[in-house]
C-alpha cells in the first residue's frame, strides 16, 4: 500500500492516494491527497517561479525559483523562507526559533504503532501499513518522525509526529502540530462545528478567504464551543456528492486547526495541540509524541465522509466489551429530580422503569458527600447518608432486584472549596501563586499532573465500583480551565500543564476502565463539551448535550453525526415544557429523535400520564425491533434543511432500513415532500412493514392504522422516485418507515 520510488512516497489503498516528494534530498513537499491514482508519475510537476519577496534557502541562493514560500510543504518549519503558518516551532537555548529538519530516511512496515499514553486508532498487522519519515537537524540535535498510517479499507490516513532531542541541551517545543497539508487552490468552503453549552456542534459552512482562519479551543477541553474537527469541501459539495476533506483530532484538550489561504491562492491547513496553551521542554534524550489526526477524503459528499469516520471510529478507535454491543435503554434521574431525591424516590423510578420496559437506571449527581446543590462535595466520593441511609449497595441491589441495571454518576476531575477533599488537600488543584482562582460552577480542577492525585482518584472511584454492583458509569466534567498550572512543575515546564493534565485524565481513564471491563462508561462534560475521538478510545459513548429539546437535538445530533456514529451519542426523551428552552413537542418527536443514538429517558417517568406511559411502552417495543439497525447500521442524512430533517439507518447486512422524517413547523402552501432513500440494492424488493405518521400513534411494530397495507417497492424506486410524505398538518411532526428487504 505504501510505495517509495524515485523520491516519491505514494500512500494508497485503491480508494485514496497521498503523495509526498523528497526534494533536493532534504525537503518534503506535499504533492497530492485525493482519489486513488494507480501509479503516480508526476503528471503535473511543480513549477519553479521567481516570486517577489519569496526568499531562497541558503543552499540555493542563486536559484530564485526555489523558495519554500512558494512550494507545497509537508510539515512546514518557521523562519527560513516560508512565511505561511508553520506546523512546528522550537525555541532553542539561545532564545532563537530557527531550526531545520531535513529528510534523513524512512521505514515502511505493516500495522500501526500505539501512541504511548495517548488515545489512538489501532490496527491488526494485516489491516494497515505505516510509513515513518525521519527528519533531522544536526546543528540543534533534533529529530522528528512523521508517522503516516493507511488502512486497507478506509478512505483516510492517520498522521502524528514524534520529536526527539538527541543532544544534551534542552529545547522547547512551542508548537508541535500533528498534521499539515498544502492544497494547490482555495476553491473550498470550510465546515466547522461550533456552539456553546447546551448548543453544541452547529454546522457552519463558509467559503475560504485570503488570510488565516482558526477553529480552536484553549479551554483545556475539546469544548462545546468548537469541535476538534474541520472540513474543506468544494463549493458544490452536498450531502450526497462532491469532494470533501475531513480532519478529526484524536484529543480531548485544547486544540487548534488553522487554515491559511496565501498570496498565490493555495491553502495550508495545520491541526494539532493549541500553541496558545502549550509548550514542552525536551531535555537531552527525551521525546515527545503528538496526538494523531484522522484525515478523510471523500468524493461522495459529506455523508460519505461521515460514514467513513463512523465505520473507522467504531472499528478502530472504540475498544472493549461494548464496542459493538447494543446499549441498554436507560432512565436518568437528573432532569427528573436534579439534586432532590432519596432512596425512596429512586426506587419508585426503578418500579416505573421496570413497568415501561426500561433496562438501566442511572443515579446522577448528588448521591455523595453533602451534595444538595452544585456548591459542594465534589471529591467526597462516599455515600450521602441523608439521602441514601441504607447505602449505595442496598439501592443498587434493589434496582437489580427489579431486573434493571444500575448506573452511577461521577465527576472525578473536580473538587469544591466546600469539600473534605479540598480541606485536606488545598494544594491538589491547578492554580497560580500570585493571583486568585476563577470559579466555574463553584468548582476547581484537580491537578491531574500529580501522580499522587491520580492514584488517589483511581483508588476512590475503583473502591466504589468494587464494593457496589454497578453496571454503568457516567463520567462528567463541568468546568473549563483557568489559571491552569501545576505548581509541582518547575517554572520552565509549567506551560506543559494543560497537556500533562490531559495525559493525566487519559491515565486515570485507562486504569479505571480497564479495571472494570464489564462496566459501560459514558463520558460527559456538561453534555457534549468533550465529545471527541480522544475520549471515545476510553469510553464508548458520550452524553451529546445538556439540551434535550427535540428541535434543538435535531441539529445538535446532525452536527455530531458529521464525525461520530449514532452508537456513540447519548440521546434521551425529556419532559415538556422542555427544561432548557421551554418548548412543548409531542412524545413521538422526542422519541424518534432520541432513537438516533443511545436511547433513553430523562424525566420523572412516574409522573407521566397513563396515555404517555402507554406510548412509551409502544415506543420501546418498536425500538427493540429496530435497535440493531439504529445503533449498528449505516447512518445517512437524507435531508438536512432547517425545517426538515430525514435520516436513514441501514442494517449492517442491508436487510432492514429505517427512515425517520421530522418537520419542525408545519407550513401552508408548501411543496409536498418526497424523500429519496440512499444506498439500497436497486434490484431487491423492500417491504414496508411499519409506518408511523404523526398522531396515528399505534406503534406496536405492526401496521399502524386502518389505511396501512404492507407495500413492496424495488430499491431503485425508493432511491430515485422516493417516498412521499403525507401532508403534514401539525408542528413538530415525526414519521418513521421501516422496510425489510426481501431476499
Ligand atoms: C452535567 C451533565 O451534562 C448533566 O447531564 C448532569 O449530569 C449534571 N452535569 C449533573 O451535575
Amino acid at each position: 500500500m505504501i510505495k517509495y520510488d524515485k523520491n516519491f512516497f505514494h500512500i494508497t489503498n485503491g480508494k485514496i492516494s497521498y503523495v509526498i516528494e523528497i526534494s533536493r534530498g532534504r525537503y518534503l513537499f506535499h504533492r497530492y491527497f485525493g482519489k486513488a491514482i494507480r501509479e503516480f508519475r508526476d503528471s503535473a510537476p511543480l513549477q519553479g517561479l521567481d516570486r517577489g519577496f519569496s526568499p531562497q534557502p541558503a543552499a540555493w541562493e542563486n536559484e530564485r525559483t526555489y523558495s519554500l514560500d512558494v512550494l507545497p510543504q509537508e510539515y512546514p518549519m518557521r523562519g527560513h523562507s516560508d512565511f505561511r503558518i508553520p506546523a512546528y516551532e522550537i525555541e532553542l537555548p539561545d532564545g532563537t526559533n530557527i531550526v531545520e529538519l531535513f529528510y534523513t530516511g524512512h521505514k515502511i512496515y505493516n500495522g500501526k504503532p500505539a501512541l504511548k499514553n495517548l488515545p489512538a486508532s489501532y490496527a491488526k498487522e494485516n489491516e494497515a501499513q505505516t510509513l515513518e519519515i525521519y527528519l533531522e537537524d544536526t546543528v540543534s540535535k533534533i529529530k522528528a518522525t512523521l508517522i503516516y498510517t493507511i488502512y486497507e479499507k478506509f478512505s483516510l490516513i492517520v498522521r502524528s509526529v514524534r520529536f526527539e532531542n538527541f543532544g544534551d541541551k534542552p529545547f522547547k517545543l512551542r508548537q508541535a502540530a500533528s498534521f499539515a497539508i498544502d492544497l494547490p487552490d482555495h476553491e473550498f468552503d470550510s465546515i466547522n462545528l461550533y456552539g456553546g453549552h447546551a448548543a453544541e456542534r452547529f454546522i457552519e459552512r463558509k467559503p475560504l478567504g485570503h488570510g488565516i482562519y482558526e477553529v480552536a479551543s484553549s479551554r483545556g477541553a475539546s469544548s462545546h464551543q468548537q469541535s476538534p474537527f474541520i472540513a474543506l469541501a468544494r463549493h458544490e459539495t452536498t450531502e450526497h456528492q462532491g469532494e470533501i476533506y475531513g480532519f478529526s483530532f484524536v484529543y480531548s484538550g485544547s486544540f487548534s486547526a488553522k487554515v491559511e489561504v496565501e498570496q498565490f491562492g493555495t491553502t495550508r491547513l495545520v491541526m494539532g495541540l493549541n500553541p496558545a496553551t502549550f509548550s514542552w521542554q525536551l531535555d537531552g534524550g527525551e521525546s515527545f509524541q503528538t496526538p494523531e489526526v484522522v484525515a478523510v477524503y471523500s468524493d461522495g459528499g459529506i455523508n460519505a465522509m461521515s460514514q467513513t469516520f463512523h465505520e473507522f471510529y467504531r472499528n478502530h478507535l472504540v475498544r472493549g466489551k461494548f464496542q459493538h454491543e447494543l446499549r441498554p435503554i436507560l432512565v436518568n434521574n437528573w432532569e427528573a429530580t436534579y439534586f432532590d431525591f432519596d432512596a425512596q424516590k429512586i426506587s419508585e423510578l426503578a418500579d416505573c422503569a421496570k413497568e415501561l420496559g426500561i433496562e438501566l437506571l442511572v443515579l446522577d449527581d448528588g448521591w455523595f458527600g453533602k451534595r444538595n446543590d452544585d456548591n459542594s462535595s465534589l471529591g467526597d466520593w462516599f455515600v450521602n447518608e441523608e439521602k441514601l441511609p441504607a447505602g449505595l449497595k442496598d439501592l443498587a441491589e434493589k434496582v437489580h432486584a427489579r431486573g434493571l441495571k444500575f448506573g452511577l454518576w461521577f465527576e472525578p476531575e473536580m473538587t469544591n472549596l466546600d469539600s473534605e477533599l479540598y480541606r485536606k488537600h488545598p494544594d491538589w488543584i491547578l492554580r497560580v501563586e500570585k493571583y486568585p482562582m476563577s470559579f466555574g460552577r463553584h468548582q476547581l480542577v484537580l491537578d491531574l499532573v500529580r501522580q499522587d492525585v491520580r492514584d488517589y482518584l483511581v483508588e476512590v472511584v475503583c473502591k466504589i465500583l468494587r464494593e457496589n454492583p454497578i453496571d454503568y458509569v457516567k463520567w462528567d466534567m463541568n468546568r473549563h480551565m483557568t489559571e491552569a498550572f501545576s505548581l509541582t512543575l518547575p517554572p520552565e515546564r509549567r506551560m506543559e500543564s494543560q497537556h500533562r493534565y490531559m495525559l493525566g485524565v487519559y491515565d486515570i481513564m485507562e486504569r479505571i476502565t480497564s479495571a472494570f471491563p464489564n462496566i459501560l462508561f459514558e463520558s460527559c462534560s456538561g453534555g457534549g463539551g468533550r465529545f471527541d475521538a480522544g475520549i471515545l478510545y476510553y469510553m464508548p459513548q458520550t452524553w451529546t448535550s445538556d439540551n434535550t429539546d427535540a428541535v434543538c437535538r435535531l441539529s445538535i445530533q446532525k452536527g455530531t453525526s458529521y464525525v461520530f456514529p449514532p452508537l456513540t451519542m447519548g440521546a434521551h426523551v425529556s419532559v415538556t415544557p422542555n427544561h432548557q428552552v421551554g418548548r412543548v413537542t409531542p412524545m413521538q418527536m422526542r422519541a424518534f429523535c432520541a432513537m438516533l443514538g443511545c436511547f433513553g429517558y430523562e424525566l420523572d417517568i412516574c409522573k407521566m400520564s397513563d396515555e404517555d406511559k402507554e406510548l412509551v411502552k409502544k415506543h420501546i417495543a418498536l425500538y427493540k425491533k429496530i435497535q440493531p439497525t439504529m445503533q449498528l447500521g449505516k447512518f445517512t442524512r437524507l435531508l438536512s434543511e432547517e425545517n426538515e430533517t430525514a435520516w436513514q439507518f441501514t442494517a449492517q447486512d442491508g436487510k432492514q432500513v429505517v427512515m425517520t422524517y421530522f418537520k419542525i413547523l408545519s407550513q401552508p402552501a408548501h411543496n409536498l415532500r418526497k424523500i429519496k432513500m440512499a444506498g439500497l440494492d436497486a434490484e431487491k424488493i423492500y417491504k414496508l412493514t411499519t409506518y408511523v405518521p404523526p398522531k396515528k400513534l399505534s406503534v406496536d411494530g405492526g401496521p399502524q392504522d386502518t389505511s396501512f397495507e404492507e407495500k413492496d417497492f424495488y430499491g431503485d424506486e425508493l432511491m430515485y422516485n422516493g417516498v412521499m410524505v403525507e401532508k403534514v398538518e401539525t408542528d413538530f411532526a415525526a414519521y418513521m418507515w421501516v422496510f425489510n428487504r426481501v431476499d
